[in-house]
C-alpha cells in the first residue's frame, strides 16, 4: 500500500469539494465575511510578492526520467530523527477561529489523522495546552513570535516543552506587521477581536504583567508584546541556550543568514516570505531556495513555504533543495469551507497530485526526487 492509499483511507466520503486552490479560494469567498476572507487571501502592499510566489513555480520545468519502475512510491522523510510518511507540514497560521469556530482544534485533528506534523502559531485562537490535549501523540512544533517582554517568550517556550511540542520555530520576518491594505480598508484586525488570544490568556507571565483585568489592557499588552523590532542574533543564541528542543528559524531568504543560523547552532531553517504577507517586493520564496539550500549543504533541514498550492509545487520545491514543505492558505481555506474534513481534503488533493507527479517524473522516493532535473524557462 502506498502512502497515498494511507491518506485516502483517512478521508471520509463527502459531497463535492473544490479540487484545486483557485476553486477553493473562490468557494470560500461565499462562505466567510470579507474581513476574514481578505485577511487570509491577501498579501502585503501591492501584492507583488504574493503573485511572484506563484509565478516562480511556473518558471521551472521538470525534465522527467522514464523506465524506472515506479510501482511503489515512498514519500517518507526524516526530520529530527523521526520518520514522517509525507514531506508535508502544516505551516503556522494564527487566528484560525476567523475561518471556523473549531479553529486550530479542527486543524490539528486533521493533521493527526493525516500524520502530517503540525506547527502551532503563537497567535492561535486556542492555547497550546488545548491543542496538545486534542492530539496528544501527534508531532507538533511551536511557532514563537518573539515578545518585547522576553520573559513572555521564554514562558511560552517552557509551556510548549511541557505540553509535548517537539521543536520551536522562531519567526524572524515579523518584527512589525506588514503593510496590509485590505485589512486597513476593511478595518479588520483578528487581534483586536480576540481571535489571537489563546496562548496569551493562558500565560501566567503575560497575565501577571497586565495593568488591570480589562479587555483593553489585555489587547494593549498583546500588541505591545507582539512586535519586536529589537530582535537580533543575540536573542537567537540565548533562546538556543534556554531550551532543549530543536530551534528552527522561519523566514530565512538570504544564504548569508542561513550560514549565520548554522553558526548560531540553529537546528533547521524555513525558507519563507510569510506567504507574501510581510515585506512586499521581496524575493519569491522559491527563487531564494536554491542558494540557501546550497549554502546549508545538507547540514540541517531546509523547510520551504510560500505558494505551495499543488502537488507539482511540492515536487519542484524538493527538487530545488527543500527537505520538506509547509502548506499555509490551502488548509485555512479547507477549514473555512468544511472544518476538519475540509482541511483533510485540501491537503489530500495536494498530496495525491504530488504522488501522481512523482510517478510520472520517474522517481519513486524522496532521495531520487532530490536528483530530479529542473530547467529554468
Ligand atoms: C500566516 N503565517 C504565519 N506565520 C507565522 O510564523 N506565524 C503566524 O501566526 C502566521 N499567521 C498566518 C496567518 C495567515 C492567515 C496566513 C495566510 C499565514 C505565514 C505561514 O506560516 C506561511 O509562511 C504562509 O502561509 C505560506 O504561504 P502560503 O502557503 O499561504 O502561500
Amino acid at each position: 500500500m502506498t502512502n497515498g492509499d494511507l491518506l485516502l483511507k483517512n478521508i471520509e466520503e463527502s459531497d463535492y469539494f473544490p479540487l484545486n486552490f483557485d476553486e477553493l479560494e473562490l468557494a470560500v469567498k461565499d462562505k466567510i465575511d470579507i474581513g476574514p476572507y481578505s485577511y487570509v487571501r491577501s498579501g502585503a502592499g501591492g501584492e507583488e510578492t504574493l503573485r511572484n510566489n506563484r509565478q516562480a513555480f511556473e518558471k521551472y520545468a521538470i525534465v522527467p526520467r522514464f523506465l524506472n519502475d515506479v510501482s511503489t512510491i515512498d514519500t517518507s522523510i526524516k526530520l529530527f530523527g523521526k520518520t514522517h510518511p509525507t514531506p508535508l507540514l502544516f505551516a503556522p497560521v494564527g487566528m484560525n477561529k476567523i475561518a471556523h469556530e473549531d479553529g486550530e482544534r479542527a486543524v490539528i485533528r486533521a493533521a493527526s489523522k493525516l500524520d502530517i506534523p503540525y506547527i502551532q502559531s503563537t497567535v492561535a485562537s486556542y492555547s497550546m495546552e488545548e491543542l496538545a490535549a486534542e492530539a496528544p501523540n501527534h508531532t507538533k512544533w511551536f511557532q514563537l513570535y518573539w515578545s518585547s517582554n522576553e520573559e513572555v517568550a521564554y514562558s511560552m517556550v517552557e509551556r510548549a516543552e511541557k505540553a509535548g511540542f517537539e521543536a520551536i520555530v522562531l519567526t524572524i520576518d515579523t518584527v512589525t506587521l506588514g503593510w496590509r491594505e485590505h485589512d486597513i480598508r476593511n478595518q479588520f484586525s483578528p487581534l483586536l477581536k480576540g481571535f489571537a488570544s489563546g496562548n496569551y490568556k493562558s500565560d501566567p507571565v503575560f497575565m501577571a504583567a497586565l495593568k488591570d483585568d480589562s479587555v483593553e489592557a489585555f489587547v494593549e499588552a498583546q500588541i505591545a508584546n507582539i512586535y519586536h523590532p529589537q530582535l537580533n542574533w543575540a536573542h537567537v543564541c540565548e533562546l538556543k541556550k534556554r531550551t532543549q528542543l530543536p530551534v528552527l528559524l522561519k523566514g530565512i531568504l538570504h544564504p548569508e543568514d542561513a550560514r549565520l543560523a548554522i553558526e548560531a547552532g540553529i537546528d533547521g531553517i524555513i525558507v519563507s516570505n510569510h506567504g507574501g504577507r510581510q515585506l512586499d517586493g521581496v524575493i519569491a520564496s522559491l527563487d531564494a531556495l536554491p542558494a540557501v539550500a546550497q549554502e546549508v549543504a545538507g547540514r540541517i533541514p531546509v523547510i520551504f513555504d510560500s505558494g505551495v498550492y499543488r502537488g507539482i509545487d511540492v515536487l519542484k520545491a524538493l527538487a530545488l533543495g527543500a527537505t520538506a514543505v509547509a502548506i499555509g492558505r490551502p488548509f485555512v481555506y479547507g477549514l473555512a469551507y468544511a472544518g476538519e474534513l475540509g482541511v483533510k481534503r485540501a491537503i489530500q488533493n495536494i498530496y495525491n497530485e504530488f504522488e501522481v507527479s512523482m510517478k510520472l517524473a520517474g522517481v519513486s522516493n524522496i532521495a531520487a526526487l532530490r536528483k530530479l532535473h529542473l530547467v529554468k524557462k
